[in-house]
């Protein structure tokens, strides 16, 4: 593991390891390994964290988003407004429906739905908005909410990345009909394997994926509907059980370090991200956008810094998205930023010489690039000028 990983769970995991072995112990030893007491108690208990009156617990959060479209009541035929800088599951819970994505682009602060662009893509096939609250920012929810209003839309919030945040003071997972949370090891809220939940405040759309997640059917051999094996099992209920008390703390320690990230990184030509005013954001990912990205990923990398990019491919331009019909050029915003953003290391047990480790490995990186490009063209021809030298210029003024 790199001395600075992008993410660990052992710190995490150490003061909670007796509780946890416990509850894992008291699972096994009753051998109720599905829908029991502790997925029932953990819907309660994640839906309360969302202000929603009902959760539903399933295997992980594509089939949380899969299934709440199709409770929501899309299918063949339909089409379904989303973004395209998403990880891959926000389309493929839309496509296993049968409905089509349709992208649009994001907002270049926010990395979220550019919502002036919705309008535009609405036909008389539309019928549901998925906005995405990606890296933990809460996508602009009230205009959404309008226009579904208007257009009579569903809006299902893929919440996977935002355990915990909140929308002008509302949380997430309760603002538009359903919602779907991923318990993702690695998630703000994770389990020990694979997991996820619905959130919602309409009875029928729950009862619907309560439905859905177990093959159909209420009653044991009585299937009313297609449905699919898709429930959250005890042990992971269980450990989430235990976590969950602690989402707030990890959530406002992720908060401080992307603060404290900013400030350190204030003087550098990367650009920090930016949390709109209405938001609670929760920093799942602390996404920067960096002059020669891939050079410093090395850099860092050789450095023992460890980085990711979320994500290199937008959607629409992945082969498995050939035959939605999108071509490179369609959405700038979406595709420019895929080639400048990187994620530094983001976890709640992250330490405050961590963080300033990465920065100071930042700041070294451009340091020495300026110094090297600047010496180099001091030895070329006057005129040639390149766009790694325009970029190094803009990058001097910072030093
Ligand atoms: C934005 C987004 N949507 C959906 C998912 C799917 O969640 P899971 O991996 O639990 O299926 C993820 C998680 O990786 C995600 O980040």
């Amino acid at each position: 593991m790199p001395a600075i990983p992008l993410v660990d769970l052992k710190k995490q995991y150490q003061p909670l390891k007796d509780e946890i072995l416990g509850r894992i112990g008291e699972v096994l030893d009753g051998m109720h390994l599905f829908l029991g007491e502790h997925v029932q108690a953990l819907e309660r208990e994640f839906a309360d964290v969302c202000g929603a009156q009902y959760g539903i617990g399933v295997s992980e959060g594509t089939t949380a988003l899969w299934l709440a479209l199709r409770a929501c009541g899309i299918g063949p035929g339909d089409e379904v407004i989303t973004v395209s800088h998403t990880f891959i599951a926000t389309i493929e819970a839309i496509a296993l429906t049968g409905a089509r994505p349709v992208f649009v682009d994001i907002d270049p602060v926010t990395y979220t739905m550019d919502i002036s662009q919705v309008e535009a893509c609405i036909t008389s096939r539309t019928r549901a908005i998925v906005p995405v609250h990606l890296y933990g920012q809460p996508a602009d929810m009230d205009p959404l909410i309008d226009l579904a209003h208007d257009y009579g839309l569903r809006i299902i919030e893929d919440a996977c990345q935002a355990h915990g945040a909140a929308y002008r003071g509302r949380p997430v997972g309760s603002l538009g009909d359903a919602a779907a949370f991923s318990f993702y090891y690695s998630k703000n809220l994770g389990a020990y394997g694979e997991g996820g939940m619905v959130t919602t405040n309409d009875e029928n759309i729950a009862r619907q994926v309560r439905m859905l997640r177990d093959h159909g059917s209420n009653r044991r051999y009585h299937h009313e509907i297609i449905g699919v094996n898709g429930r959250l099992d005890e042990i992971q209920a269980a450990i989430l059980r235990v976590k969950l008390p602690y989402l707030k703390a990890w959530n406002e320690a992720r908060r401080n370090h992307a603060a404290f990230y900013n400030q350190l990184l204030a003087d550098t030509p990367v650009t920090t991200p930016v949390a709109a005013p209405y938001v609670r954001h929760v920093y799942h990912l602390y996404v920067i956008r960096a002059p020669w990205r891939d050079e410093l990923q090395a850099y860092l990398r050789q450095h023992d810094i460890a980085t990711g990019i979320h994500y290199p491919i937008p959607c629409h331009l992945q082969r498995a998205c050939r035959d939605f019909g999108y071509r490179q050029g369609e959405l700038p915003v979406t595709e420019r930023i895929a080639g400048e953003i990187l994620s530094l290391p983001m976890f709640a047990d992250l330490t405050p010489g961590d963080i300033r480790a990465v920065a100071d490995a930042v700041r070294d990186f451009y340091r020495q690039r300026v110094t090297a490009v600047s010496d180099r063209s001091a030895t070329e021809d006057e005129g040639r000028t390149t766009d790694s030298l325009r970029l190094s210029s803009s990058v001097a003024h910072h030093f």
